[in-house]
């Protein structure tokens, strides 16, 4: 069955859904039935999207095509309008992650989607690893033994052209409405997503005792230098510990330590490391499931809106917890210039994964910038 898709935001991330669409079109599985943006398609754009529909107004897309399915992959402030919209319209909704910038609206939306009785998937892809899943399925039935934690780090490094390109960038708020793009929440929200998947803990009630060390390098509103650790409903702590400043950068790694084995998932390559010997899976995408999942009901979305509940508890305790604390200039280095001008924490990349292995803060582990975390719920 053929279904029809419209996209709402078509450059940035919204490319990828655009490529994936005409590669998807070419099986017959879907077909573009239009476009939404504010701002007009580039070259690449226009040739991908053909002489399909396109307009800057949501609203006025969906009364010209019905489609079955509408992708909101726009910025996190204006996820909550576009896709009432789309659910308003009739179709089944695909959001980019973070799904909500708050935990009222991530609940809103739960329940239009519900009241709709439309299918509501998020672009979690991280959650559609076959990696993931053999891991998960490790830890539930015992190979691992008793799972002692989850511990995730991240060392990437994000120049100054990434803030530049968008008003919203490393933002906690634009004209009073949330945005929360901060490290943890938005490029390495997957790692807090995946280590909760993991332990089979994606609802609200499932995570409790959120500790939190939000630290900027660059002069931002958001995190760039981050941990959160947390416990889980099963007695699992979860630890992620992640920076945008790394000078030596690298995949992010989810650790989870077992009493009989470790495994380690490089969940942005589809590769699970199982007491070293390496495995490489194959993944589906967020878009794929929800088709195989509208085609056969008994196929669970991947990465349902309703289960990311442990996540926004995560994102709502980033959200109203107190602004980000500066680190000490003693501690920052410059490199590049220009677009490509990069802020680096000194020892950062042994801070995140000495957080990892043992599960503890920056503070605990010693990292000389580190401050006191703060407890949120
Ligand atoms: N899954 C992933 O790995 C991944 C990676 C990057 C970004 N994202 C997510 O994708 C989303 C978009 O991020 P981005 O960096 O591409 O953002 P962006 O600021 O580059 O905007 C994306 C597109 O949306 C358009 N847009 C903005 N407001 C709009 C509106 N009200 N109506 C229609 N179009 C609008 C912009 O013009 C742009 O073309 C975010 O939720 C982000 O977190 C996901």
């Amino acid at each position: 069955m053929t279904r029809d898709v419209v996209l709402v935001g078509a450059s940035g991330y919204g490319r990828t859904y655009l490529a994936e669409i005409a590669a998807l079109e070419a099986s017959g599985a879907v077909r573009l039935a239009g476009v939404c943006d504010v701002r007009p398609l580039d070259d690449e754009g226009r040739q991908l999207a053909g002489d399909r529909p396109f307009d800057t107004d949501l609203g006025r897309l969906l009364d010209r095509v019905r489609p079955d399915i509408g992708i909101v992959a726009t910025p996190i402030h204006t996820h909550l309008p576009l896709a009432r919209q789309v659910l308003g319209a009739g179709a089944h909704l695909l959001v980019e992650k973070p799904p909500l910038p708050t935990a009222d609206g991530w609940r809103e939306l739960v329940a239009l989607g519900r009241s709709a009785g439309r299918a509501c998937q998020t672009g979690f892809q991280s959650l559609g690893s076959r990696a993931a899943a053999r891991l998960r399925a490790l830890m539930a039935d015992g190979t691992l033994g008793r799972i002692r934690g989850i511990g995730g780090h991240g060392a990437w490094s994000r120049p100054d052209g990434y803030y530049r390109r968008a008003a919203w960038a490393g933002r906690r708020e634009v004209d009073g409405v949330p945005v929360v793009d901060g490290a943890l929440t938005n490029p390495f929200a997957h790692m807090v997503a995946t280590a909760l998947f993991l332990d089979n803990s994606t609802g609200w009630d499932d995570v409790s005792g959120v500790e939190l060390e939000l630290l900027r390098a660059r002069d931002i509103q958001a995190d760039d230098t981050s941990c959160v650790r947390l416990r889980t409903g099963r007695g699992t702590v979860v630890s992620a510990a992640v920076t945008l400043c790394a000078e030596v950068t690298s995949d992010p790694v989810l650790l989870v330590h077992g009493t009989r084995g470790r495994a380690a998932l490089h969940y942005t390559k589809d590769v699970l490391f199982l007491d070293g010997v390496r495995e490489e899976h194959g993944t589906t995408t967020p878009l794929r499931n929800l088709l195989d999942h509208l085609d056969d009901d008994r196929v669970p979305l991947q990465s349902a809106l309703a289960d990311c509940g442990g996540f926004m508890r995560v994102l709502d305790a980033v959200r109203t917890a107190p602004d980000p604390r500066p680190i000490a200039p003693a501690w920052l280095r410059r490199s590049g210039s220009g677009d490509e001008a990069r802020v680096l924490v000194v020892g950062v990349e042994a801070a995140v994964a000495a957080s990892a292995e043992h599960l503890s803060t920056f503070a605990e582990s010693g990292a000389p910038w580190a401050l006191a975390p703060v407890s949120r719920s």
